[in-house]
């Protein structure tokens, strides 16, 4: 009897654990998703709060932009470059724009980089 009982809250406590271990396992991931990395909303809205102001929310480009010769993001001239480059141009900068890759993670810079394709592809 004491017996089965033991085995009984074992089985229980084991159930419990395997549930416990799924829900940690499974929590960072979704935590990550809403963070945005891969969520075309939370790079559109990062966007508009750290390139808009000179890109413009469009990527056509802003006053401000304009006033620095920006290139229209939509542009073939930069659509046709790779994805490596434009995260390296995002990352380390290049002329009047300015470096991120202290400010922003890799995963919200190859983030940004997906979304100025999107740009590419409403024009
Ligand atoms: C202070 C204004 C400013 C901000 C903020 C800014 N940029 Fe730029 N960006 C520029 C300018 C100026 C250029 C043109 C650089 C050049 O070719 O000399 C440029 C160029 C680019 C290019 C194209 C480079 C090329 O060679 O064609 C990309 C892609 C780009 N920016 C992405 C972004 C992203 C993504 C953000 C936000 C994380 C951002 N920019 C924020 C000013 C800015």
């Amino acid at each position: 009897m004491r017996l089965k009982k033991t085995r009984n809250s074992v089985v229980r406590t084991s159930a419990i654990l395997a549930a416990l271990a799924v829900a940690v396992l499974t929590l960072p991931r979704s935590i990550l998703r809403a963070d945005g990395a891969h969520d075309s909303a939370a790079s559109a809205t990062l966007f508009r709060s750290k390139c808009a102001m000179c890109h413009g929310a469009d990527g056509a480009g802003s006053e401000v932009g304009k006033s620095l010769n920006i290139p229209d993001l939509r542009s073939p001239a930069v659509q046709k470059l790779p994805n490596t480059e434009l995260v390296e141009i995002v990352s380390n900068g290049k002329g009047g724009m300015p470096a991120f890759k202290n400010s922003l993670s890799a995963e919200q810079i190859h983030a940004l980089v997906m979304h100025v394709r999107s740009l590419g592809r409403k024009k």
